[in-house]
């Protein structure tokens, strides 16, 4: 297995991860500007469709650089809060390339974005209605729930009966009955039934659903299918990347069969945001303390749950490198370690019974496909500092695209704190 992917990949440019380490502190975030772009356009060419357009779901990493380049590479933007419509506007997004999808959100918060010209899709009939009273003839958008999810981990499963998002699909009439009281101009119809599928099928399915219920509304401007494109987070074990070529023409297929049929003018979007920068993503850490416990094997480091919360979530998987000072880790003699951070909690697990090569004191990890859901989930939990983010560059050279946190940013939001 080696260093498989960032080697493939020449993931470190001209430098490498103990020199990234010297230069801006342990943990860290790496980035690879040119794996991120060829994301970018794999998902803006996703679907061979002239009217088709995919909106970066910033949750996934609102690092403002990324967000430059992913503006640069033509996507568009969903945000889900005021806070994302900010970073976004601030990177150069239009806000008529921004969708605020709003869940559960305040009447300050829509009229945020409707302020700004950026079009708000409400994911309940209460909601519909509070936009309608504050906002009577304005332009709206509805996330509808199809009936059915899917994801890699019940957490993120955000379609079907029990989940608290969108629209039943069967409360069509009482979404016509509020768009005509408040005489509201719905423009859109949106999903999302989760995260990280690896085949097609189930998106394609709930995109059938979703055109159905499109064909009862008129006038429509966009019909967004949600997002969920997964990546291979076991590539050490040979698992394959979502095959996106005749999955993506089966899409097209569907979708310009609907539209010459009911709409030719409209506008079909994807909510991509794992796929986009997952991979171009790499966490790495230091190795501060070996130990053995009731028979297990545990590698200390500095990257607890607050720097990346997935695997303690959602038991997630990442793929571990292993770089050691001057000399080439030896992945012929694997031994089982059980990788840990450095936060006070016993679930604080990066990696279970891992077989990896021997692991010392001072060397580095790299965590693979670090790119989404890692910094932006980060946290100050036990006051920890959230690491720096830093670009490799296409010509090779790096750059910091965020500084790591200070002692100082721990005081700063109390009133007697700056
Ligand atoms: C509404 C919505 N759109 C898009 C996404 C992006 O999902 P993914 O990163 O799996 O593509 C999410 C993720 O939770 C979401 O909630």
């Amino acid at each position: 297995m080696d260093h498989y992917y960032t080697k493939k990949t020449n993931f470190y440019g001209n430098t490498d991860p103990h020199e990234l380490i010297e230069q801006y502190g342990s943990p860290l975030y790496v980035y690879n500007e040119n794996i991120l772009r060829q994301r970018c356009r794999d998902m803006a060419d996703f679907i061979p469709c002239a009217n088709y357009t995919a909106n970066y779901s910033t949750k996934a990493n609102a690092n403002l650089e990324l967000l430059r380049i992913i503006r640069e590479e033509g996507l568009h933007a969903d945000a889900m809060s005021p806070g994302e419509i900010y970073v976004l506007l601030a990177a150069g997004f239009l806000p008529e390339q921004i969708l605020y999808i709003g869940n559960n959100v305040s009447i300050e918060e829509m009229m945020y974005a409707v302020n700004l010209g950026i079009t708000v899709s409400v994911d309940s009939l209460s909601q519909l209605e509070t936009f309608g009273r504050h906002n009577p003839g304005g332009n709206v958008a509805v996330r509808i729930n199809p009936g059915f999810g899917i994801g890699h981990h019940e957490n993120v499963v955000t379609g079907g009966k029990k989940t608290k998002f969108g629209i039943n699909c069967n409360r069509i009439n009482d979404i016509k009955a509020l768009i005509k009281e408040y005489d509201l101009n719905l423009v859109g119809i949106n999903q999302h039934i989760g995260s990280l599928f690896m085949e097609g099928e189930p998106y394609i399915q709930s995109i059938r659903m979703l055109l159905d219920i499109a064909a009862h509304f008129e006038g429509l401007r966009f019909i967004d299918m949600g997002g969920g494109f997964g990546i291979p987070y076991q590539k050490q074990l040979g698992e394959k990347p979502l095959e996106l070529e005749l999955f993506g023409r089966q899409v097209a297929e569907l979708l310009n069969d609907w539209a010459s049929r009911y709409n030719p003018g409209v506008q079909f979007m994807s909510e991509p945001g794992r796929y986009v920068v997952a991979e171009c993503g790499v966490l790495l850490g230091t190795v501060h303390a070996r130990k053995e416990n009731g028979g297990i094997n545990y590698v200390g480091t500095d990257l607890g749950f607050n720097v990346l919360a997935r695997p303690v979530m959602y038991d997630a998987w990442h793929d571990i490198e292993v770089y050691q000072k001057n000399k080439q880790a030896d992945y012929s003699k694997p031994e089982t370690v059980t990788i840990v951070g450095n936060i006070c909690e016993s679930g604080d697990i990066i990696a279970h019974s891992r077989q990896l090569p021997h692991i010392g004191i001072g060397d580095i990890l790299g965590v693979m496909d670090a790119g989404a859901y890692g910094y932006s989930m980060s946290s100050n939990y036990n006051n920890r500092l959230r690491p720096a983010e830093v670009m490799i560059q296409r010509d090779g050279t790096h750059k910091l695209i965020r500084r790591r946190d200070t002692l100082e940013d721990m005081l700063r939001t109390f009133p007697s704190g700056e």
